[in-house]
């Protein structure tokens, strides 16, 4: 393996020349199109080295011919080489223009311009442009943009790009073309193009100062029935962000475009967003409730980027959280103001102390704020993205949202126009509000996961209470030592009868009633006590999730189910029962591998019984706690994680539940029956989930009629959550039923690839032990294209993530199968790779015998010539 060059954070320097205009022509063909660029440039009174020397960046690009203030340059007065091209001597202010052929066809990475479903389209960011033509290819170099576009009208009808239509019409041998304009400055990696037979479904939006916006979604045309719920999404997230924020759309025409084929969910192109096409396309018999509540947030992730990422974009990829996480706290926002807080919440928190949690403590660990990187593409992680909305949630929670907003005005009052970086943010956020964030700046700066231990103790003749927390952050690669950091904890005392008690610090006069406050930890050990407190209570510590850490509590099992039922937290009710959860599965996971037998433990049955019995909790709220901890996350929990004993405990415990709580689960099953299967709001959805929740525990049971019920679900439901949810359930039965209900569904939706994806996933992550033959198997079956990341993802990245039992197969054949794939899928498109490659990395947490063999994977691997920089980075670092 050949080692790649890490770009370095210190190392950044302003551009020496800036682009102001650009003037693209493309002359679209799909396997030799032609590109005309012509860049007004001069030196950016900017750079400090005062050389007058160009380097552009390019690649696979067969250049025809540079011309320099209009004279043709020969060959001595440039060079050209895999990544660049070189021109000496150019003056201070100067036109250039290259004409260089691209080949779309051929482009398997989809990244510049490619081919998805027979259409043209791009993927700019971070590094494809320079795929399209010569260009200093950095966020801070900002131009405006006029393109123009020629193509076959009747192949391509369809000619869109960046900003306004300004000119269209036909030219000769059956050829089009359309002039965009783009009135704003922009970085290159938020340039776009599409051409092709696309449908469009049209509406408008009037701006709250009255200014009218056209808005269009593209897909084939037998698809355009399934964008209503995007443009309903699009409309929400334009009147919100007026409302929240102050911000409007600053367009005319707003479009985003469907795509079968891109490597990830979708990219916020200036006023052309386009999108893969999982985050566009619903109706309710094709898409389940999680897809339409995934659109709503996509699609207001990337409206949300026109300002946070568009408007005041990113000095240098090192500063992508700058956009990314930023823009995720708006889109959680967001989707918490469509549906429920708590549940949104609840969902923001499985994915940092699941998966974020994990790189944390992984290999590939890293700032939010990065250092280096070999391959920006492998760092849009959890971290930047997941990570960097909790740190921008900690300064919301940190300054309130009225400081906040004031702060988000200033950013915009500072900034508008401008590639800016974290530092810029923080510091706006500061002077809005005059806080001080020095100490908060090292979650930008430190890797891993902090870790808080809590001590309390009571001293009831003072009725005084105090909790003492201790902070600690694990060593990360290049970090082996951390500062403590500011940690925001949010906090409630429960008395006996679970309620909140006000909530006074020593020192404090009794001004306000309190019973929910943040304490800043800000030291590695600190105290804070609190006076008058008529009881020993029970803490709620760290509620909603007020920052990414690890809270441990030597709670007593009791306290956790009395807090499940009681704490005025939603999200820390839900919490408990999870913690409480995850103790029980431990125990058991323990005594299984003692060969001891497994008892129950009714603490958890009764808490969740109280949880369905309780006419005030909201359904969807009820279903969330009726999941336990999946695999992955008790994984993460044990010392030496054991696969197989996790899988067997929680499988023992859920069909334990179920035999406790038939009766609760029977009747909450037929209370919620009568879900409209057209409907998805909230109320409906919260019906499905808990009703399908209830179902799965009661399939469990020794009782043929719920395997009868699941399969009658799956053929006759009208709704695809519903249908899924049986055939989810089926997929781990070994029955006639099961194979009846898989082929039924292929018969029936085999021409929808996004629908066929759920049938892919559902095979491979079924615990049955022909599963690895069958994902085998599923490889060559007529409905799999690895070509298609969609495709890739919903079989390997299901099997090789969302099924740990059989990935971890004691014989080492799910490594083997992984590590195939990923060179197979290397030599085509990188990206999907690299992001195939994460399992393997986590082989320290397994016992020796697996971790050799998941080395010896990622070292043959690491022995491909010609491996991708991309794959080659996270398989160096993992073994390192
Ligand atoms: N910027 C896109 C988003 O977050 C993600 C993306 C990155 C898409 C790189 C494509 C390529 O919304
Ligand atoms: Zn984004």
């Amino acid at each position: 393996m050949k080692k790649n060059k890490a770009l370095r954070l210190e190392d950044y320097r302003p551009a020496s020349y800036l682009v102001d205009s650009v003037d693209l022509r493309f002359e679209l063909d799909p396997a030799a199109t032609l590109v005309r660029a012509t860049l007004a440039m001069r030196r950016n009174p900017e750079a400090d080295a005062k050389e007058d020397q160009l380097i552009l960046n390019g690649k696979h690009l067969d250049l025809r011919s540079i011309r320099l203030d209009e004279r043709e340059l020969d060959t001595d007065h440039f060079q050209v080489d895999d990544e660049h091209l070189v021109i000496e001597g150019v003056p201070q202010a100067f036109t250039l223009e290259t004409e260089v052929i691209i080949h779309p066809e051929k482009n398997t990475a989809l990244e510049g311009l490619y081919l998805s479903g027979g259409n043209f389209c791009t993927q700019c960011e971070p590094e494809g442009f320079r795929r399209i033509t010569y260009f200093p290819d950095r966020p801070d170099v900002m131009a405006t943009y006029r393109v123009t576009l020629v193509a076959q009208r009747e192949q391509f009808p369809v000619l869109l790009s960046n900003g306004n239509l300004v000119a269209h019409g036909d030219l000769d041998a059956g050829r089009h073309f359309a002039e965009w304009e783009d009135p704003f400055r922009k970085p290159s990696y938020l340039f776009a193009l599409v051409g092709g037979k696309l449908s469009c479904l049209e509406d408008s939006y009037t701006t709250a100062s009255g200014r009218s916006i056209t808005l269009q979604v593209y897909a084939d045309a037998r698809h355009l029935g399934q964008c209503a719920h995007a443009m309903k999404s699009l409309k929400q997230a334009m009147r919100w962000d007026e409302q929240r924020f102050g911000l409007e759309c600053d367009l005319n025409q707003y479009m985003i475009v469907a795509a079968d084929d891109f490597n990830m969910g979708a990219m916020e192109n200036k006023g052309l967003n386009i999108f893969n096409s999982k985050y566009v396309l619903a109706a309710s018999e094709t898409a389940t409730d999680a897809d339409f509540q995934n659109i709503t947030s996509v699609i207001g992730h990337e409206y949300f980027h026109n300002w946070t990422g568009n408007r005041v974009t990113c000095r240098d990829w090192f500063q992508l959280s700058l956009k990314e996480g930023l823009t995720v706290f708006r889109d959680q926002e967001f989707s918490a103001d469509m549906t429920a807080r708590p549940i949104q919440r609840i969902s923001d928190a499985r994915i940092i102390r699941g998966p974020q949690f994990a790189e944390d403590a992984g290999p590939m660990a890293h700032p939010v704020r990065p250092r280096s990187y070999v391959e920006i593409n492998n760092f849009y992680t959890l971290t930047v993205y997941n990570k960097g909305a909790e740190v921008s949630r900690m300064i919301h929670t940190l300054l309130g949202e009225k400081a906040f907003r004031g702060g988000m005005d200033l950013y915009f009052q500072r900034h508008d126009g401008q590639a800016v970086t974290t530092e810029d943010f923080v510091r706006a956020m500061e002077d809005a509000s005059g806080i001080d964030l020095s100490q908060f700046r090292l979650w930008y700066e430190q890797a891993g996961t902090p870790e808080v231990q809590v001590e309390r103790h009571y001293d009831a003749e003072q009725k005084r209470y105090c909790l003492t927390f201790t902070q600690s952050c694990p060593p990360t690669p290049g970090q082996p030592r951390k500062e403590p950091f500011h940690i925001p904890i949010a906090v409630g005392l429960l008395d006996r009868k679970g309620r909140s008690m006000h909530l006074q610090l020593e020192g404090e006069s009794r001004a306000k009633e309190t019973r929910d406050r943040v304490l800043s930890l800000t030291r590695t050990r600190q105290t804070f006590e609190f006076v008058d407190v008529k009881q020993e209570p029970v803490p709620s510590l760290l509620r909603g999730f007020s920052a990414p850490v690890k809270m441990k509590c030597d709670y007593a099992d009791e306290e956790l189910a009395f807090l499940a039922g009681h704490d005025e937290d939603e999200f820390n009710r839900w919490d408990a029962g999870q913690q409480l959860a995850v103790r029980i599965l431990l125990r058991l996971v323990d005594d299984l591998r003692e060969g001891r037998p497994l008892h129950a433990d009714n603490r958890l049955s009764d808490a969740l019984r109280d949880t369905l019995e309780n006419p005030h909790l909201d359904r969807a709220f009820k279903a969330q706690c009726l999941i336990l901890p999946d695999e992955n996350y008790l994984a993460d929990q044990m010392d030496v994680a054991d696969p197989s004993a996790i899988h067997h405990a929680r499988q023992w415990l859920r069909e334990h539940l179920a035999a406790d709580l038939r009766k609760t689960f029977l009747n909450t099953w037929q209370d919620n029956l009568e879900a409209d299967p057209k409907q998805v709001d909230a109320a409906t959805v919260g019906r499905r989930s808990l009703k399908n929740a209830c179902l799965s525990y009661l399939s469990l049971l020794d009782e043929e009629i719920f395997i009868e019920l699941c399969a009658n679900q799956a053929q006759l439901a009208h709704n695809m959550t519903d249908v899924l949810a049986a055939l989810g359930i089926l997929t781990h039965r070994d029955s006639p039923q099961r194979e009846e209900q898989i082929a039924a569904f292929y018969r029936q939706w085999k021409s929808e690839p996004l629908v066929i994806d759920k049938w892919l996933s559902l095979q491979a992550q079924s615990s049955l032990p022909q599963t690895p033959e069958i994902v085998e198997s599923l490889l060559q079956h007529e409905a799999f294209n690895i070509k298609n990341p969609n495709r890739v993802r919903a079989l390997i990245g299901a099997f090789c993530q969302g099924n740990p039992y059989h990935f971890h197969a004691e014989d080492g054949r799910g490594y083997a199968f992984l590590a195939d794939r990923i060179l197979e899928i290397d030599s085509f498109n990188p990206q999907v790779a690299a992001r195939l490659t994460t399992p393997l990395g986590r082989w320290r947490r397994y016992d020796p015998k697996r971790q050799q063999m998941m080395k010896a994977q990622l070292e043959r691997i690491a022995a491909r010539e010609d491996l991708s920089r991309d794959v080659g980075e996270i398989v160096e670092k993992s073994l390192a």
